[in-house]
């Protein structure tokens, strides 16, 4: 069996057809079209079914077919699940071949309408002040807990961290996220800037002290010890 195999291997190669089909680590389109590159580039396991942790709106699945188990905290989105991905109360052990995670990335921004909108789109509800060093980064080890627990082996983590500034302090979200994700026992694989046409806005800023972010990472992680397929 293994003779076949490299036996076909070496005659696609003596044909002249390339096998390199490199993922590019900048992306400039949206981020359902880049989950779908994900799984093909990195999955080693069929990827479904997929457990979304943090749902919203579930822009990520508009117009495919995956088989997405959907969560979320906040019971208006009517995920499948609605609960705090740090507890994953009731979901079974080594279930899902993916678990997508897109959490906040800044805190409440305030009280009026204009800035409760901002707070829904971004889904800025979880509480970042000084108790929590004004970063949201104290989010991701439980989760990634559990993400560890509810993924297959050898599964896939991949999860949209943006960083952010707050409190006048730049933040380094996916710093923390990838050592984290290290810490507990993921093998953090690649990570991919994706791009948007235009920056993030709040009618909050009015001066700017810093470069105005039009990227986001997504970081992949796998659910074992190694990365090479
Ligand atoms: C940035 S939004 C996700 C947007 C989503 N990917 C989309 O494209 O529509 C973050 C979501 O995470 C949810 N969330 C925040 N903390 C959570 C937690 N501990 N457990 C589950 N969901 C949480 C929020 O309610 C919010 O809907």
């Amino acid at each position: 069996m293994t003779y076949i195999l490299e036996s076909l291997i070496t005659k696609k190669a003596a044909n002249g057809t390339s096998t390199y089909e490199p993922i590019s680590s900048v992306w400039e389109g949206n981020d359902g079209d880049l989950l779908e590159e994900m799984f093909k580039f990195y999955a080693t396991i069929p990827p479904e079914p997929i457990l979304d942790a943090t749902y919203n709106a579930g822009r990520f699945w508009k117009g495919s077919t995956r088989d997405v188990v959907s969560m979320d905290i906040d019971p208006k989105y009517k995920p499948m699940i609605v609960g705090d991905n740090r507890k994953m109360k009731g979901v079974p052990s080594a279930k899902f071949g993916i678990v997508v995670y897109d959490p906040p990335h800044v805190g409440p921004q305030g009280r009026d309408k204009s800035r409760k909108r901002f707070d829904v789109d971004f889904g800025a509800t979880m509480e970042c002040g000084g108790d929590q060093d004004w970063s949201l980064s104290y989010l991701y080890p439980d989760f990634l807990k559990q993400a560890k627990r509810v993924l297959k082996p050898d599964g896939l983590l991949l999860a949209k961290i943006t960083d952010m500034v707050n409190n006048h302090r730049s933040k380094w979200p996916h710093c923390d996220f990838m050592r984290m994700a290290e810490d507990a026992g993921f093998t953090v694989c690649d990570l991919i800037v994706k791009i948007r046409k235009g920056p993030m806005v709040s009618t909050k800023w009015k001066t700017a002290h810093h470069a105005r972010k039009r990227h986001c990472f997504w970081i992949i992680c796998r659910n074992g010890d190694n990365c090479e397929r």
